[in-house]
């Protein structure tokens, strides 16, 4: 029984050194510690043994057991421990590696000739303001002199909501509604969304961008309008470049001015984007007609003063020389992102 065991301990040592899961260790012990186990056999069959032989052999199993136990033990732990090394290596985390790119939005081209051409107002002391795209009958033409029946409807292609509400055509009427709730000195500009029935062209849209200027003082002369849209030209577009005033007709203004802007493509020499005139025309403008003034309760004999209108999708045309307004509407990434 003696050999038995130590050929036992020898075998299963040597099972242990080999495992190379600690799963198998617990086969292992079952195999010789559990219930029917190898050694727990052996223990059973003791009782065939001459008593005073017992004590010595117990001694000798639960010896053996012992250091089997401890065997298992230490080698259980070491096994974990390289599980758990390589369960680390597998999960590694490679933090040198590039993490996902997350490419950041740009403003789309009209945006930012907004942008800029607000800025530059408020730099000269304006204030901008806005008002609403589905507008009052009233606003939009009315107290901008605009009865009904005026042959100046027709040119404004409408959208009706009803007999009496609008989509906007312009952002004039911005303008009716500071000055029939503001006293001058008045100094705004009212940016925004404007719609006109035009079929979709190289140049028309159904939707566009309009923004407004309104001042009116003490004093205000055509000479102020003048030196406003010079200096806004020349911030906008650069030095050298200067208004050019053709008269013309708005029922809210009078005089009324169409105003053309040296051609920044040729610096006015004459190309083919300016049809060879050196000029390209830009905006509306005018001073404020006092009846205007009078039916938006401005004293006209007191005051008086200038507005303007323009187009941001033809500034961001003329800034950024595309050929075609569709561009800004057709969303296409790789033509926005080159504008920052
Ligand atoms: N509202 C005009 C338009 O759409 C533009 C305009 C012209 C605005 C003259 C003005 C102005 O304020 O004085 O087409």
């Amino acid at each position: 029984m003696e050999n038995k065991l130590r050929e036992i301990r020898e075998r299963v040592l040597q099972n242990i050194e080999d495992a190379r899961a600690s799963g198998n260790l617990e086969q292992i012990r079952v195999g010789i510690l559990g219930k029917k186990g190898e050694l727990t056999g052996l223990l059973r069959g003791m009782g065939k043994l001459p008593p005073e032989e017992r004590p010595r052999m117990g001694q000798l199993v639960n010896d053996v057991r012992a250091a089997l136990e401890a065997r298992l033990e230490e080698r259980a732990a070491e096994l974990r421990e390289k599980e758990k090394q390589a369960r680390l290596e597998a999960e590694a985390i490679d933090v040198t590696l590039p993490g996902p790119e997350r490419s950041a939005g740009t403003l789309h081209p009209m945006n930012i000739a907004l942008r800029k051409m607000v800025e530059i107002f408020v730099g000269m002391g304006y204030e901008a303001v806005e008002g609403p795209e589905v507008e009052f009958d009233h606003y939009n033409f009315e107290l901008l002199n605009i009865p009904k029946n005026h042959p100046a409807r027709d040119a404004q292609d409408t959208f009706y909501i009803d007999d009496n509400i609008v989509l906007r055509t312009h952002t004039s009427p911005v303008q009716a509604r500071i000055m029939t709730t503001r006293k001058p000195p008045i100094r705004v500009i009212c940016p925004g969304r404007v719609y006109r029935a035009d079929e979709a062209d190289a140049t028309h849209s159904p939707v566009f961008h309009q923004m407004e200027g309104l001042v009116i003082d003490e004093n205000i002369t055509m000479g102020d309008l003048k030196g406003t849209l010079d200096e806004f030209a020349r911030q906008m577009f650069g030095e050298g470049i200067r208004t050019r005033f053709r008269p013309s007709f708005f029922p809210f203004t009078e005089p009324s001015a169409e105003v053309d802007l040296t051609c920044a493509n040729c610096r006015g020499e004459g190309c083919r984007m300016c049809k060879g005139t050196g000029w390209i025309e830009v905006l509306g403008a005018g001073m404020v007609n006092p009846r205007v003034l009078e039916m938006c309760g401005i004293d006209s004999t007191k005051y008086s003063g200038f507005a303007f209108g323009m187009g941001v999708e033809r500034m961001a045309l003329l800034k950024y020389n595309i050929p075609n307004l569709r561009y800004l509407y057709e969303n296409d990434l790789r033509f926005l992102t080159q504008y920052r």
